[in-house]
């Protein structure tokens, strides 16, 4: 992966709410979906400029083969059209898609438009954007676990890039640094769980198809306010007597519902 890339924001999405939205419009939850489509370009568009440099956005898991066959037939073609639509845009604007996730249970044309998208975009150095379909991050820990060795040791980053591999991702993908959630659902559904060990967790109650650039980036600025200690102790907190810590643990505000209590 370029190192340029690599030095920015890795965002997850969990796109959800597309059905609610239809919902309270009286439309069908295909509509949902289709406006969900144009809220993807728009978080495509705004995220380089926030320092984002590797967005992964979930637009079907695993287990989105259980919906009705009408439903799963409108996202494929959707994402068809997204990819067709979108390849040279993607090129001009320096983003490099991919698709993580299965790739036997597709139908040959969503293959096909994947792979001129990605061999279309390869080039892209300013967004890695991956798109994640038919994704399961539980699936792609076994597929990693399963090609080592039982003699063989292997430390996070190593493993991090068999996951990667696992689910055609780069090998050199860098863990989620901000997971977000939109309509208010608080769960990770299977999505990049051995990526987002650290990743801050961000739940909004934004109906998907209404989410913009301006959402992301008050969520990119809701994480920078944010401390990050990965188990260890700010600076003043190593140093300050045991009775003002608590006092000096940074409080976070957020333009949503989320604790922001970091263990
Ligand atoms: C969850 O909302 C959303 C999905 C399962 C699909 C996400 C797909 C898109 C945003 C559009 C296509 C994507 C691309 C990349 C072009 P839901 O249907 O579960 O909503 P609900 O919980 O309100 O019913």
């Amino acid at each position: 992966m370029d190192r340029a890339m690599s030095g920015g924001l890795h965002v997850g999405l969990i796109m959800d709410g597309n059905g609610r939205w239809a919902r309270a419009r009286g439309l069908p939850r295909t509509e949902g979906h289709r406006r969900g489509a144009d809220a993807v370009r728009r978080a495509v568009e705004a995220a380089p400029e926030l320092g984002i440099t590797t967005l992964t956005l979930y637009a079907f898991s695993a287990d989105n083969w259980r919906r009705p066959a009408a439903e799963v037939s409108t996202l494929m073609r959707l994402l068809e059209s997204f990819l067709a639509r979108e390849c040279a845009n993607c090129r001009r604007h320096g983003v490099r898609l991919a698709l993580i996730g299965r790739r036997d249970r597709l139908s040959p044309e969503l293959i096909r438009a994947i792979q001129t998208a990605e061999r279309t975009t390869r080039a892209g150095a300013r967004l890695y954007l991956r798109l994640a379909v038919d994704y399961s991050a539980r699936a792609a820990i076994l597929v990693a676990a399963a090609t080592l060795r039982s003699d063989e040791r292997c430390d996070e980053d190593g493993f991090l890039r068999r996951i990667n591999r696992a689910c055609h991702s780069d090998p050199e993908t860098p863990p989620v640094d901000l997971l977000i959630r939109t309509s208010g659902e608080q769960r990770l559904s299977d999505f990049l769980l051995f990526e987002s060990a650290y990743a801050e967790l961000l739940f909004l109650e934004t109906l998907w198809p209404d989410f913009d650039g301006e959402d992301l980036r008050r969520a990119v600025e809701a994480f920078r306010r944010r401390e990050r200690r990965y188990g260890g102790l700010t600076a003043d907190q190593a140093i300050a007597p045991p009775s003002s810590r608590s006092s000096s643990t940074t409080s976070i505000g957020f333009p949503c519902n989320s604790s922001g209590v970091s263990p």
